[in-house]
């Protein structure tokens, strides 16, 4: 039998505990969450992310009167940050919900698609993504975009004979 053993930490959100660099992406991601379009779902998602440079790039989740043309807040940010700075890497991501409608007991984690394109990101960068997961409570620190997808589709799959 085999075993995929995932570490992770989770922490009281206490203000004196946290890093500067966790206080501004959590509150980057916080304002994100306001600027969210999701008037069908009424559940709102930011997503911050730390570049190489100091250089934070946010986004939010944006939906549609036609359901699948919506996108999720981590994709946003992601293919935001990778398209005004394909060179930079990506250190961090931290993620969080707001919603009137939903009880948000537990911070909320990326879906299948948004880990996929994280885990690419990862694989091309040759270095790890650290993701933040938080809500007002607390918050879970994962160490990188593969343990959140262990068994990944990868481009090595695409490899023509
Ligand atoms: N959503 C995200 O933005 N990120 C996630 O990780 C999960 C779901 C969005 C998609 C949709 O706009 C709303 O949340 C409800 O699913």
């Amino acid at each position: 039998m085999k075993e995929v053993l995932i570490k992770y930490i989770e922490k009281d959100r206490i203000e004196n505990i946290l890093t500067d660099i966790e206080k501004n992406l959590f509150s980057k991601a916080s304002d994100a969450c306001n600027k969210a379009y999701a008037p069908y779902s009424n559940f709102n998602v930011g997503a911050t992310i730390l570049l190489e440079n100091d250089i934070f790039v946010s986004g939010s989740n944006q939906e549609n009167a036609s359901f699948p043309c919506g996108i999720c807040a981590e994709r946003t940010a992601l293919f935001s940050a990778k398209s005004n700075y394909p060179k930079l890497k990506i250190l961090k991501i931290a993620i969080t919900t707001k919603s009137k409608d939903f009880k948000n007991i537990e911070p909320v984690a990326p879906c299948g698609l948004c880990r996929q394109v994280l885990l690419e990101y990862e694989i091309k960068q040759k270095s790890t993504i650290e993701i933040y997961l938080f809500n007002t409570k607390k918050f879970l620190k994962i160490s990188s975009a593969k343990d959140l997808l262990p068994f990944y589709f990868s481009e090595e799959r695409l490899m023509r004979k």
